[in-house]
């Protein structure tokens, strides 16, 4: 069996990720110091694929330790890079720990990754590096903003990063996901926010849960159907079985390019207020929340043109935004 190197394997679609990647017939080693994920993790994800998975607790900016993996493990043949800091609002406070932590860590596993002949390389990028497109949705040939956040600048940096490193020898797939929401169907696995969620769906289902008094719909005043804004929601598992077959595509060399820039969005748009009406509808309970302000740096509207994703890599989103508010309530009633 092929070994793939997934770092940030703990995290939230790390973790669904390693499920798929097993299921398909990887094997798996994960890279994650638990900084913004969950020792546990592993363990939930052993009762989906009956496996144990290794995790190395190293700082991927640290160098030494991160070859130490390699030294460890030459025989693998992909590597999946998803860990980072990902808080937006976080990222505009303390800058110089996104700069260090997410720049750092790319430049060392990428240096490793040739040192050992590792030439499958997939990076975990974001739509956010379109910032507030003109024209939606967005395609891959969208142009690229001013990042609005030191988070987003460290997404557009490793992107080029990534881009200048590739070769016929190196072959890589820039994955900008929208947003990933919703848990595995088996309930064991999901997202687990750290402190105050600043992501909607977890706002949501702790709002309903109970764990949160009240929650806000920031902004009713934009220029779409209901003045708020508009996402590309996209199941976790969806997102996680296009990194499989983003692998299959790379090591099976059907790439047509030694960089390939790929959008994992549904391809359809939904509101805020539509979001909370739908799962109104699967929980059955009516939501509390008020209109708040605006929040600083969020973009009106985005979503996804996924043909090129489709295409190139033979994907199908699965899930609808129903299974989606499901597996997302169905999770949070589970860990609360
Ligand atoms: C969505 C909408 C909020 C919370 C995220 C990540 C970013 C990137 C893309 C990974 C916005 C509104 C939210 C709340 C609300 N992911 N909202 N009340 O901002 O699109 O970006 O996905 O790379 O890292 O931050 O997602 O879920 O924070 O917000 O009204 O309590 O929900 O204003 O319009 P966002 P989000």
């Amino acid at each position: 069996m092929s070994k793939i190197l997934v770092t940030g394997g703990c995290g939230f679609i790390g973790s669904h990720t390693i499920v798929d990647l097993v299921e398909n017939g990887y094997d798996v080693i994960s890279i994650d110091n638990y900084s913004r994920s969950n020792a546990l993790m592993l363990d939930s994800v052993e009762k989906i694929i009956n496996k144990k998975i290794k995790n190395y607790p190293i700082d991927l900016c640290n160098y030494a330790d991160t070859l130490n993996v390699f030294e460890q493990n030459n025989d693998i043949v992909g590597i999946i890079h998803f860990a980072a800091f990902k808080a937006v609002g976080e990222s505009v406070e303390h800058p110089m720990m996104y700069y260090e932590n997410n720049l750092i860590s790319l430049v060392n596993i990428l240096k490793c990754a040739k040192a050992f002949n590792v030439n499958n390389f997939v990076f975990s990028s974001s739509c956010t590096v379109y910032g507030s497109p003109e024209v939606i949705p967005v395609t891959e040939l969208t142009p690229l903003k001013q990042a609005e956040s030191p988070y987003g600048a460290t997404k557009q940096m490793g992107e080029q990063i990534v881009k200048d490193n590739s070769a016929q020898n190196f072959k890589s797939i820039l994955l900008r996901y929208f947003n990933p929401v919703g848990a595995h169907p088996s309930n064991h696995i999901g997202e687990l926010p750290i402190g105050k969620p600043q992501n909607l769906i977890p706002a949501i289902t702790q709002t309903a849960i109970g764990k949160l008094p009240q929650m806000k719909v920031w902004g009713n005043d934009y220029a779409t159907k209901d003045g708020s804004c508009l996402r590309d929601y996209i199941h976790v598992c969806d997102i996680a079985h296009a990194h499989t077959l983003a692998l299959n595509y790379l090591i099976q060399n059907r790439n047509n390019s030694t960089c390939s820039i790929l959008n994992l969005g549904s391809g359809i748009g939904y509101t805020v207020l539509e979001v909370i009406t739908m799962f109104e509808k699967v929980s059955g309970q009516k939501l509390n929340y008020t209109i708040g302000p605006r929040r600083n740096g969020d973009v009106e509207a985005i979503y996804a043109n996924n043909q090129k994703a489709i295409t190139e890599l033979g994907w199908q989103c699965k899930y609808t935004l129903e299974d989606m508010m499901k597996t997302a309530w169905d999770w949070e009633k589970q860990i609360s």
